[in-house]
């Protein structure tokens, strides 16, 4: 598959309005995605669990219109959004050649997240992801029909283009993005892990703990770029390949001491690769380093197979079993919901992927 399979040369339709909508979820990285090419192409390959909860229902109203530019209106949770509207004018500049119905009509954008806006949990996963499936919604309303294989990857290939980590959101319950010696994937689009995991994995749970709710003070986006030049680069994408094709065959074993320690190790590389960038910069918070340390010792007393993972943020993720679930949240109650800002935490459990809704 190459960014040709996925233009859409000329189309003609004389449909004048409509109205799709879909939800998406967010997603969590195992093996991490951290420093990218040029056009959204990831430097190293990452795996997910795709979440169920925490999401974002979009729906886009188009109606056909004069005129040659872009023209869109953001509605986010019920109240006009202008701040968004930058980041969707890149999102369309960059899809255009993909979706060349775009200038030809106005479209009206209402969206809205499961999870609290200020939460700290990135949205941009499951928002781009969702804004990408109602295009490809809209762009088969105008008469162009898509195997659902062709759609997923293309909905997936234009998320990517809003958010990398987007394209992971489209499917479930665990989605590969980037090229590797051990998976069937691609570097411009998510692909379901089609092999059978082990019941130990099934419906994994996921305790987001927030502890910080603020807008974090260094962006995906920067981050990314300072992986240019970084000392510790290219071991570190070699060590995703390593990590990803162990995570693959411990995902299939059901090795849940293995998956411990490979999850907790990118989580905690991910961090490294911020600290050890120039500038450096650190986004844990004292209390993720407090919930860390009681997580290990909840593990060392307990024998429990809790583990935690992180993306660019203070927060949490706890992962843990299904079957342990009573006894984790228990801990998390009486143990961890000290450090949470405002107690707040979510309960998630990985999902089968988006869904359309209308
Ligand atoms: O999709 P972006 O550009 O916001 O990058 C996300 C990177 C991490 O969340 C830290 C890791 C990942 O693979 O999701």
């Amino acid at each position: 598959m190459t960014e040709q399979n996925f233009t859409l040369k000329s189309y003609t339709s004389n449909v004048e309005n409509g109205s799709v909508k879909w939800e998406s979820p967010s997603n969590i990285a195992l093996v991490k995605y951290w420093g990218k090419k040029e056009n959204q192409i990831p430097e190293n390959p990452s795996i997910s669990f795709t979440l169920s909860n925490c999401k974002t229902i979009t729906e886009v109203t188009y109606k056909k219109k004069e005129g040659n530019d872009f023209s869109f209106d953001v509605i986010f949770e019920g109240e006009n959004n202008e701040a968004f509207k930058p980041k969707i004018k890149t999102f369309f500049e960059r899809i255009e050649t993909y979706m060349p119905f775009l200038r030809d009509y106005h479209f009206k954008i209402k969206t809205s997240n499961t999870f609290p806006h200020s939460s700290g949990i990135a949205s941009s996963a499951s928002g781009m992801s969702a804004l990408a499936l109602c295009l490809m919604s809209v762009e088969e309303d105008l008469g162009i029909d898509y195997s659902d294989e062709y759609f997923n990857q293309k909905a997936s290939f234009l998320a990517r283009l809003g958010s990398g980590s987007a394209c992971r959101s489209i499917e479930g319950e665990l989605v590969v993005w980037g090229e590797n010696e051990s998976t069937e994937s691609s570097d411009l689009f998510g692909v379901k892990f089609e092999d059978e995991i082990h019941p130990n994995f099934q419906n994994y749970q996921d305790a987001i703990l927030l502890v910080d709710k603020g807008e974090k003070q260094v962006s995906s986006t920067v981050g990314h770029k300072l992986m240019y030049g970084h000392p510790f680069a290219k071991k570190r994408f070699t060590q995703a390949h390593e990590n990803l094709s162990e995570l693959k065959d411990i995902l299939i074993s059901g090795n849940l001491k293995r998956f411990i320690e490979v999850v907790e190790s990118e989580a905690l590389t991910l961090h490294a690769m911020m600290m050890t960038s120039m500038p450096y910069f650190i986004l844990m918070k004292p209390n993720t380093l407090e919930i860390i340390n009681k997580i290990w010792q909840f593990r060392a007393e307990t024998g429990s197979n809790i583990c935690f993972t992180l993306d660019a943020g203070a927060n949490v993720h706890v992962l843990f079993p299904k079957a342990e679930a009573d006894k984790v949240y228990e801990f998390i109650k009486t143990q961890l919901v000290v450090y949470c800002q405002n107690g707040h935490y979510i309960c998630d459990v990985v999902g089968k992927g988006a869904k359309k809704i209308g």
